[in-house]
């Protein structure tokens, strides 16, 4: 076993602004413990006026280049999974690749929405282990608040923005063992955002509408069957992962998953209370934290999982 890729960097940003669940008190009809006891968040933070998604995009970027002394001539791929782009075309991947400054290698976007960090780590293995790559920039990016309509309880407390950023590049040691996706479009009535620009007008509701029970359900089904699956797949047992890193959607899907591998929390990497959900950029934002943390360690086995719109899910084993 010697083509493996391995994350070789990581890194995150979070705007300034905090908007906590006292500010959504004074929006709409909720209360701080509502929010807390139904999802575990406490404050999550929020895009500045004059910041665009791919500006968060690249602060990450930037953070997981300069914290780990990575020459940012290596890289000879980008991804960015985002549905949350700056423009319709050209992608946040192209724009963060000439903010870089790195060359004519390619670059796109990817969008699983809250899986998409997931997809594009699958994606990236996929490249690297083919030899189309050797060093691959992901970056899960995403400004959910430009698509939440703040007079709506059922979403509005739930989601945040943010970005993190992981580098993976080939390597004769694991790295990732293993990754399995999928998708089911029948998810698409309870999760979406179907306004789009059509002959220069806004056509369909252009805010996130979520039917909350049943992607409640779907995620923690999806995610406890995913969770095994890739354990069997990958020749590894529950009792060997070191730490869980879920997406960062609600406190109870998180304990339901640990719940359903028998794990302990205090082996799975929470944010929620702090980040809310940051779609694509909540796993690697996880990711981050709990690696500046000292939490995570080199040589640490990582369960890492996603479930978002479409529905889609997704798991990665990783040896970090
Ligand atoms: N404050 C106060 N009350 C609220 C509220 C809020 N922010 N949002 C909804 N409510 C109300 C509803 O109107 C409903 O009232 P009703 O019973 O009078 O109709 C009630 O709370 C629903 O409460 P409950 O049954 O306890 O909700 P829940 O356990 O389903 O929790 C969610 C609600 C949204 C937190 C939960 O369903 C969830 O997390 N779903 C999945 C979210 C997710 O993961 N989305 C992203 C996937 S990427």
């Amino acid at each position: 076993m010697t083509n493996f890729s391995k994350i070789i960097a990581t890194g995150s940003y979070l705007p300034e602004k905090i908007l906590s669940n006292q500010d959504l008190e004074k929006l709409v009809d909720t209360s701080d413990e509502w929010i807390i006891s139904r999802s575990g968040i406490k404050q999550r933070h929020i895009i500045g006026e004059n910041e665009s998604p791919s500006d968060m995009a690249y602060n990450a970027a930037i953070d997981a280049i300069t914290s780990n002394n990575i020459d940012k001539s290596s890289i000879d791929m980008i991804i960015v999974a985002t549905f949350t782009s700056d423009a319709v075309f050209p992608s946040n991947a192209c724009l963060l690749q000439q903010r870089l400054g790195i060359g004519s290698i390619p670059a796109f976007d990817l969008n699983a929405v809250c899986s998409g960090f997931l997809y594009a780590i699958a994606t990236a293995d996929a490249y690297i282990k083919t030899n189309m790559a050797k060093t691959i920039l992901i970056v899960g990016a995403d400004a959910v608040s430009h698509y939440i309509d703040y007079t709506d309880r059922n979403t509005c407390v739930l989601f945040g923005d943010g970005a993190g950023a992981v580098i993976l590049q080939h390597s004769n040691e694991p790295g990732i063992y293993g990754s399995e996706l999928h998708a089911d479009g029948n998810g698409e009535e309870a999760l979406h955002v179907k306004g789009q620009l059509k002959q220069g007008k806004i056509v369909g509701h252009p805010f996130v509408y979520m039917d909350g029970k049943p992607v409640f359900k779907a995620a923690v089904k999806s995610l406890s069957h995913i969770a095994t699956s890739i354990l069997k797949k990958t020749n590894h047992t529950k009792e060997q992962i070191d730490w869980l890193i879920p997406h960062q959607a609600n406190i109870r899907i998180i304990e339901a998953t640990a719940n359903h591998l028998s794990l302990p929390m205090d082996k799975v990497i929470v944010t929620v209370d702090k980040h809310g959900n940051t779609a694509a950029a909540s796993v690697p934002l996880a990711l981050d934290t709990a690696i500046k943390s000292g939490k995570i360690k080199r040589g640490d086995l990582l369960l890492l999982e996603g479930f978002g719109a479409g529905f889609t899910w997704g798991a990665s084993l990783i040896r970090y």
